[in-house]
């Protein structure tokens, strides 16, 4: 595996491979990576000629008095997980991805105020800008993430669309671990008491995912039903948002039908603001 810095030979590779008819299938990350990226990366491995992970705890993505500082960095543990399964990794840093005078930056309106965005403002335009970087410097025709963060999914698929980027997104299922937590670098920040309550978010959407197949329509009951699993666990600090939403339009639904519904919550236990969802298209 080659570890690759600076933006302009990062794209001029890419660009050489591109014309000599390979395929890229990249798999863009913040590090400290877990079973949920190994699988992205299998898959971009498996499903491509050169697979191409990146590294980048991106600042722009985190609101003032966020974690960007205490972020889980492990740039060696990655290093060995990766080395037989990527041919490059992307690792720039902060002054070569945002140089000095930087200024632009894109929106992806709409979807970027719902949900988590609600409670964490300019996140997805940060995210947004990084991924429309990571695309023009690393030229992948295929771009694999997870599920687990299903709005960041969206807003992604929503970016491409609107400007006509050519790489397929390729969206795999949330990795969880025994106990049903999906898993995350910011699982890190749990505390051994507050590791054992988290699955209790899972539990909560399962709750909602079972009424919606037993034939509750009632978005409102199945919300209650959601909220009092999780008021049952005194380590949930506070329940930023669980509820039902159209998987498109990530609107909150009124009713809800088994085909197309999104069930997502965001909540805080101990330090960590932990998130999850089950999608009923297909998906997962
Ligand atoms: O999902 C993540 O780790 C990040 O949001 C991403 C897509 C790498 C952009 O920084």
């Amino acid at each position: 595996m080659e570890t690759v810095r600076l933006p302009r030979v990062m794209q001029d590779t890419a660009i050489k491979e591109r014309c000599r008819g390979k395929s890229i299938g990249l798999v863009p990350t913040m590090g400290a990576l877990h079973d949920g990226h190994m699988a992205l990366i299998r898959a971009a491995r498996e499903e491509n000629d050169i697979a191409v992970v990146s590294i980048f705890v991106n600042p722009t993505q985190f609101a003032a008095g966020e974690d960007f500082e205490k972020y889980p960095r492990d740039i060696g543990g990655d290093v060995e997980k990766i080395r037989e399964l990527a041919d490059v990794l992307f690792l720039p840093d902060v002054s070569a991805l945002y140089p000095e005078g930087h200024s632009t930056s894109v929106d992806v309106e709409g979807l970027s105020g719902l949900m988590c965005g609600a409670f964490r403002p300019g996140h997805f335009r940060g995210v947004a800008t990084v991924v429309l970087k990571l695309f023009n410097i690393i030229q992948p025709t295929r771009a694999y993430f997870g599920l687990k963060d299903y709005q960041q999914t969206a807003v992604v698929r929503r970016l491409v669309k609107d400007l006509h980027l050519p790489v397929d997104v390729v969206l795999c299922p949330t990795v969880r671990e025994a106990d049903g937590l999906a898993m995350s670098s910011r699982n890190a920040y749990l505390a051994p008491e507050e590791r054992k309550a988290a699955p209790v978010l899972y539990r909560a959407l399962a709750a909602g995912a079972d009424a919606i197949k037993q034939g509750e329509k009632n978005a409102s009951r199945v919300r209650e039903i959601m909220r009092e699993v999780l008021a049952r666990e005194p380590l949930v600090k506070e329940v930023d948002y669980i509820s039902a939403y159209d998987p498109e339009t990530l609107q909150e639904l009124e009713n809800v039908e088994k085909s197309g519904v999104l069930l997502a919550g965001g909540v805080k236990i101990g330090a960590a603001r932990l998130i999850d969802n089950l999608v009923f298209n297909g998906l997962q």
